[in-house]
């Protein structure tokens, strides 16, 4: 992209209506703009980081073997009454009514509708385990809206369902969720530590937030602090193993979100030194819950013997436009944004310093032409702006690299790269800094 010719609204100033550092340098650099409480328009930049993070989750949803559909947005209030959560979801469900005054509402999570969907189509075990997701726009009439994408009240989610004909086998699909939600948030640079959650009425422990440690997160949780040692499991997990074991290393240690903390076991199991009590962001949530949809709504499985029962079924959400905020609290700086390379808007950037000195010119089309045939994402900075101010706008917007090519260091046979995240900068030949630039695979931070 050529910035002359891209549509990135920055501001000068600090926003003021903004608490948290992660909301304040979405709206400075344009990336979000708000529409009404709770409900944002994602400009061209912001844009670009929630589809590579959406397209994060999507590969790691794909790798645990997880198939993606679309369900709409729109639902009918009729399957909701079929489970009973029409009438007990209260004022968070935006209720709407069309034209026959028939009841819709727009979907705050989509159990029912999934689980409309498999009744419909699958009868025998023989057709399971399945999970089923989708990437899709959710409306909750959120009281208190706030810190900008982390409590929105339209935000973008990642919604799994898992069908399974039995308990061990939800277990399972359960574990396969969990271990790719590791895998997910390290992959943007995250550190999520996967924390007991409340059940509900069905106990067990199949429940686990998941979250990234920050002091303006919304949660207060406890843990203990070599979980947040341990690395993500690695994109080279065979999920068709048994996970168990990759499961139980990570729950072993004590980490519980409010609801299920336990202070005397806290103390117990949890040597003081590593006593760890923190704010929390939740970026996802696992969950197991049976035959609360399935047993209401019939969706009823056929086993082995012969006898029907109802599916078993779990959710696995993600938050996807929260995590935009949430990899901004964990990496950013006094100048602004440090995008890990995975989620940003540009993972390279093009600093012309004499825009019109034909050298330069050329030298800058030739980087630009051969970032984006090695498969790069760059931002051509071919604006008349000064330099000072050009190297402001790409620290500010958190571009991982910055090509600086100006007509001094071509004199000599020089460009200039600097590496955001570190603050280091390399003088070297264009040939050797665009061989550093070559793209690497997926990969999960160590
Ligand atoms: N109002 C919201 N704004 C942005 N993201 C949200 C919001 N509510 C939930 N999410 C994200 O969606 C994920 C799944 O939602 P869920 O666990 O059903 O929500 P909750 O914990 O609020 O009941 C959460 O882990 C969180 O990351
Ligand atoms: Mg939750």
């Amino acid at each position: 992209m050529r910035l002359s010719r891209f549509f990135m609204p920055i501001m000068k100033e600090s926003p003021a209506e903004a608490q948290i550092v992660s909301h304040k340098l979405m709206l400075r650099t344009g990336m979000i703009r708000q529409s009404a409480a709770g409900i944002y328009t994602w400009l061209p930049l912001g844009f670009r980081v929630l589809q590579k993070v959406s397209q994060i989750v999507r590969e790691e949803q794909n790798r645990a073997g997880a198939i993606e559909l679309l369900m709409p947005t729109l639902q009918q209030a009729d399957l909701w009454r079929e489970s009973g959560r029409y009438d007990d979801y209260g004022l968070e469900m935006l209720r709407i009514k069309d034209r026959h005054e028939r009841d819709l509402l727009y979907g705050p999570t989509n159990e029912e509708l999934i689980t409309d969907v498999f009744r419909t189509f699958v009868r025998s075990y023989k057709d399971l385990p399945k999970t089923l997701y989708h990437i899709q726009w959710k409306f909750r009439d959120e009281i208190r809206p706030r810190f900008g994408v982390m409590r929105g009240r339209e935000f973008l989610m990642k919604d799994a369902y898992s069908f399974d004909v039995d308990e061990a086998g939800a277990r399972a699909s359960y574990n396969r969720m969990f271990i790719a939600y590791l895998n997910t948030f390290a992959r943007m640079g995250l550190k999520a530590v996967p924390m007991k959650a409340d059940t509900g009425p069905i106990g067990g422990d199949m429940s686990h937030e998941f979250i990234i440690l920050a002091d303006t997160g919304e949660s207060q949780v406890f843990c203990d602090s070599a979980l947040t040692d341990m690395g993500a499991p690695g994109l080279d997990v065979d999920f068709d193993a048994d996970l168990q074991p990759l499961v139980d290393a990570r729950t072993a240690l004590y980490a519980a979100t409010e609801e299920k903390h336990d202070p005397a076991a806290f103390a117990a199991q949890v040597p003081p030194e590593r006593q760890l009590s923190a704010r929390g962001i939740e970026v996802g949530h696992i969950f197991y819950f049976g035959e609360k949809y399935s047993a209401p709504m019939k969706a009823m499985i056929t086993g082995s013997d012969g006898k029907e029962r109802p599916a078993q079924m779990g959710s696995y959400g993600v938050g996807v436009s929260r995590l935009l905020g949430a990899i901004i609290e964990a990496h950013h700086d006094e100048l602004g944004i440090k995008w890990p390379e995975a989620v940003a808007p540009f993972d390279v950037a093009i600093v012309n310093l004499r825009p019109g000195d034909s050298k330069v010119d050329a030298a800058c089309e030739q980087a630009y032409a051969q970032l984006r045939a090695m498969g790069r994402d760059p931002l051509y900075d071919d604006t008349s702006e000064r330099p000072g101010a050009k190297f402001a706008t790409m620290e500010v917007i958190g571009i991982p690299f910055v090509l600086v090519i100006g007509p001094k260091g071509l004199e000599a046979g020089l460009v200039e790269l600097r590496e955001r995240a570190t603050g280091a900068k390399h003088e070297l030949s264009l040939e050797a800094a665009l061989n550093r630039l070559a793209p690497t695979g997926p990969q999960v931070a160590a």
